[in-house]
């Protein structure tokens, strides 16, 4: 084995022949398909060869905790896609971020997050107050905001762009102008565009992170997550701290993923197109109150989408009205219970059409306060939008819709 983290041969070539080629490492037997490697640990011709090899004196691998070949390949994979020095997969995207946030953070440090992040992610860096870790969370367009929440003990910036659900613009260079004067990281998490749409790290992110979950996999089938970043950062502190807790992805899981990177390009391509559609129908639909999606012309941030961005994305957001939260919240169900075709579940980033009702689900967790500072309200319903054809979606969505209008 070279070295784990060697650079990228085919740096040079289009984003579409990296997808399909970048990390391949071919066995002796020649096999033209990624191999998987389903082994807990690698044999050693003799004491020698294990000691070296644990003390890493010697390339190579040991355990598949920390290094797996399958693995590596996906990490190299991603790594090419997403431009960055070097990649470390993880079992879920929640882990990839609690492990970005126990390499960079220690008791007493201060991270300031967007308030439109993932439920989950929102919580996690709330219950980081046990540990001594404190967290403010902004306005994610409003730089301001960002500006004024820094203290002399911030060390991390997070974000998510788009956010979910309500499909908001981070301004990538201007948090990190400001994050690179101060000396603190900006951690985009990049699960909304994948790199097939977006590189973070070519608008100045230190630190990306994925939940493969969505449209890394593509088809709904496994959780996997990745960070990446400058080597140092990921050879020095995440690697270490993978290697002692153990949130690694599976070998079988990795496999799965670096089949999804080999049509990523083309999946998010046609199903933003899907969605750029249904979005254009969605607003012009009289039942619906306001659609939230960054492809439209009428997006407040177009202008920024179109700098940092292929596309809009594949999940559009849209808002139903109402006399107040609760008859919004009855109104929004009753659309979502009457789909047919489209799958009521949380997960996003599938070829088949996904719908939920942020509120009461994904975010149903956060407080009532921390859902209004996100702008989630009842009537706010998120399609996460595949490769079905257009106008059978757009059916399925009248059946309630056209309900509401009557
Ligand atoms: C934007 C975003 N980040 C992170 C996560 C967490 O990923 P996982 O479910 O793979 O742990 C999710 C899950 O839905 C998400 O939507």
């Amino acid at each position: 084995m070279d070295d784990y983290f060697a650079p990228d041969p085919l740096e040079d070539l289009h984003f579409a022949t990296r997808a399909v080629r970048a990390g391949n490492d071919r066995s002796a037997f020649g096999e033209h398909s990624e191999a998987l490697y389903l082994t807990s640990s690698f044999v050693f011709r003799n004491a020698a060869e294990a000691a070296a090899r644990f003390g890493n004196q010697t390339p190579g691998y040991v355990y598949s905790r920390f290094s797996n070949p399958t693995v590596r390949q996906f990490e190299r994979r991603l790594a090419s896609l997403e431009r960055a020095e070097a990649c470390i997969a993880t079992a879920s995207g929640m882990s990839a971020i609690l492990s970005t946030a126990m390499a960079l953070l220690k008791a007493g440090d201060h991270v300031v997050c967007a308030n439109s992040v993932f439920g989950a992610t929102h919580q996690l860096f709330t219950m980081l107050s046990r540990y001594e870790v404190h967290c403010s969370f902004v306005n994610l367009t409003d730089e301001r905001e960002w500006a004024s929440a820094v203290t002399p003990a911030t060390r991390m910036f997070y974000l998510e762009t788009p956010s979910n659900p309500l499909n908001e613009i981070a301004n990538l260079e201007a948090l990190s102008g400001l994050a690179r004067a101060r000396g603190i990281t900006l951690v985009v998490d990049n699960c909304f565009c994948s790199p097939a749409l977006q590189q973070p790290l070519l608008h100045g992110a230190d630190v990306v992170i994925h939940s493969a979950t969505k449209y890394i996999d593509g088809q709904g089938r496994i959780l996997g997550g990745a960070i990446l970043g400058k080597r140092a950062f990921i050879e020095g502190m995440v690697l270490p701290l993978l290697r002692c807790t153990g949130p690694t992805l599976s070998a079988f899981n990795a496999w799965v993923l670096l089949k999804g990177l080999e049509t990523l390009r083309v999946r998010m391509h046609a199903q933003s197109a899907n969605a750029l559609d249904l979005a254009l129908w969605l607003d012009s639909h009289p039942a619906v109150r306001r659609v939230y999606y960054p492809g439209l012309a009428s997006h407040p941030q177009r202008e920024l989408t179109v700098r940092q961005q292929a596309s809009g994305g594949a999940i559009v957001s849209f808002e139903v009205g109402g006399n107040d939260p609760e008859d919004q919240r009855a109104r929004a169900w009753s659309v979502i219970d009457q789909t047919k075709l489209i799958s009521i579940t949380g997960n996003l980033g599938d070829t088949k059409t996904t719908i939920t009702h942020p509120a009461s689900t994904t975010h149903g967790r956060l407080t009532a306060q921390a859902r209004e500072a996100a702008g989630i309200g009842e009537g706010l319903i998120r399609l996460a939008v595949g490769l079905e054809f257009p106008e059978d979606l757009r059916h399925d969505l009248d059946r309630g819709l056209a309900r509401l209008c009557a």
